[in-house]
């Protein structure tokens, strides 16, 4: 799949709601964790292999495991220790 951000069409500009599942079915590990899914399509559509992406409000690191899995490299920041961990522990499980 190309990360090309091209001419403008439906599949990157889409001109209706994206739909995704959320998170707060009790196995999520963040109060606010966002769907790992709409992220990623996010960093696909806004940016390309590569590219340093940066989360200043890092929660559980879904958008660190967004930009590992993506190729892009990521700086995130969180204020809460105990989010970090679990960010951190998201992280090693992607290798
Ligand atoms: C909406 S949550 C992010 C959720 C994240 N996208 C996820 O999927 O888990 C915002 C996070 O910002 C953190 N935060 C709030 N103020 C901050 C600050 N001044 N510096 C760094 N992090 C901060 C909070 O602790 C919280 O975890």
């Amino acid at each position: 799949m190309s990360d090309a951000v091209g001419s403008v069409s439906n599949k990157y500009y889409p001109r209706s709601v994206l739909r995704f599942p959320n998170t707060r079915d009790g196995r999520s590990l963040h109060p606010t964790q966002k769907n790992l899914a709409l992220i990623m399509w996010l960093m696909r559509t806004y940016s390309r292999r590569g590219h340093l992406i940066y989360d200043p409000f890092a929660g559980s690191g879904t958008t660190l495991v967004a930009a590992k899995r993506l190729g892009r490299r990521a700086v995130g920041v969180e204020l809460e220790e105990s989010h970090c961990e679990v960010a951190a522990n998201r992280l090693l499980k992607e290798g």
